[in-house]
C-alpha cells in the first residue's frame, strides 16, 4: 500500500499541499479529483520526488520514499504517466515501447510488448506509425502502455482524459480498470472531470486549494449532491 501522512509539499519555498493524508490500497483504484490548480499534479510530483516535501511521510509497503530521487522511486515499482508530453511524437509506437522498456532484455521486451498490446489491442494496428499521428485517445493508451513496460506495482496517472470525447474517455477508463482487474496493479488516478473516473474507482479524495476536503468511497462522492456539482462538473448522474 502507498501511504501518505501529514504531507506538506510544494515547489522550492512555495507551499502547495497542506496536511495531506492519503491511503492507496494495493490492487485498488484510488481517484483524486479537484479543480484546476488544486495541487493534484503537485501531489503526484511529491510522490515521485519531483516536488519539494517539507514535512510528512510517503511510504510504499513501509519503505520511506520521502526525499528519494525520481529514479529511485521508479525502481521501487512506481510508474508515472504525466499529464502532458508523455510520448515521443517522432518515434513509432514500437520504438516508444522499446524506449519505455529499455531496462528489459530482448526476451522480456518481446513478452512485455505482447502483453501491453493485449491490454490495448487498438494499438496493434498502428505499431509502425509515428506516435505524433495518433488521436488523443490512442496517444493516452500508448502513454499508459509505456508506463506498463516498467513492470510497475503502482501507476500514477495524471488527467489522461483531458480533451477526449466522452466515448473515448470511457474506453481509456475501461483500460485502466483492466490494469487493476487483470494485472493487479495499484492505481492512483487524477482526474478533473471526474465522472468516469469515479465510476471505476474504489476510494476517492477531493482536493481543493491544497487540502483534502472529502475522502470516502468513489461512488459516494459521485452521488454527493453538492460536491459533485460544485467541483466535478457532474450535473446529473445517469
Ligand atoms: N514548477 C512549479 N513551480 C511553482 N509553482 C508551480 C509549479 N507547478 C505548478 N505550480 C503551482 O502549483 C499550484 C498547483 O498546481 P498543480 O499543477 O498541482 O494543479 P492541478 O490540480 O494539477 O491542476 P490541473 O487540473 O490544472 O492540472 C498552482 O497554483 C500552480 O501554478
Ligand atoms: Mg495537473
Amino acid at each position: 500500500m502507498l501511504n501518505i501522512k501529514n504531507l506538506y509539499s510544494g515547489y522550492l519555498k512555495l507551499k502547495i499541499l497542506f496536511d495531506i493524508n492519503l491511503e492507496v490500497p494495493t490492487r485498488e483504484i484510488t481517484v483524486i479529483v479537484g479543480p484546476n490548480g488544486a495541487g493534484k499534479t503537485a501531489l503526484l510530483n511529491s510522490i515521485m520526488g519531483i516536488a519539494t516535501v517539507f514535512a510528512g511521510e510517503i511510504t510504499l509497503d513501509g519503505i520511506q520514499l520521502k526525499n528519494a530521487p525520481p529514479y529511485k522511486v521508479a525502481q521501487l515499482g512506481i510508474s508515472y504517466v504525466p499529464q502532458m508530453e508523455n510520448v515521443f511524437a517522432e518515434l513509432t509506437l514500437r520504438e516508444n515501447l522499446m524506449m519505455a522498456g529499455y531496462m528489459l532484455n530482448r526476451e522480456e521486451l518481446k513478452n512485455k510488448t505482447d502483453q501491453v498490446l493485449d491490454m490495448f489491442p487498438i494499438l496493434k494496428g498502428f505499431i509502425h506509425r509515428k506516435a505524433g499521428t495518433l488521436s488523443g485517445g490512442e496517444r493516452r493508451m500508448l502513454a499508459i502502455a509505456m508506463g506498463l513496460m516498467r513492470k510497475p506495482k503502482v501507476m500514477l496517472l495524471d488527467e489522461l482524459s483531458t480533451d477526449l470525447a466522452p466515448l473515448i474517455t470511457k474506453r481509456v477508463m475501461e483500460g485502466i480498470a483492466r490494469l487493476r482487474d487483470e494485472l493487479g496493479i495499484t492505481i492512483l488516478l487524477v482526474e478533473q472531470m471526474a465522472k468516469r473516473a469515479l465510476e471505476i474507482g474504489d476510494k476517492a479524495y477531493l482536493l481543493v486549494s491544497g487540502e483534502i476536503k472529502y475522502s470516502g468511497r468513489a461512488s459516494d462522492l459521485l452521488h454527493h449532491p453538492e460536491l459533485s456539482k460544485l467541483y466535478l462538473g457532474v450535473k446529473e448522474v445517469e
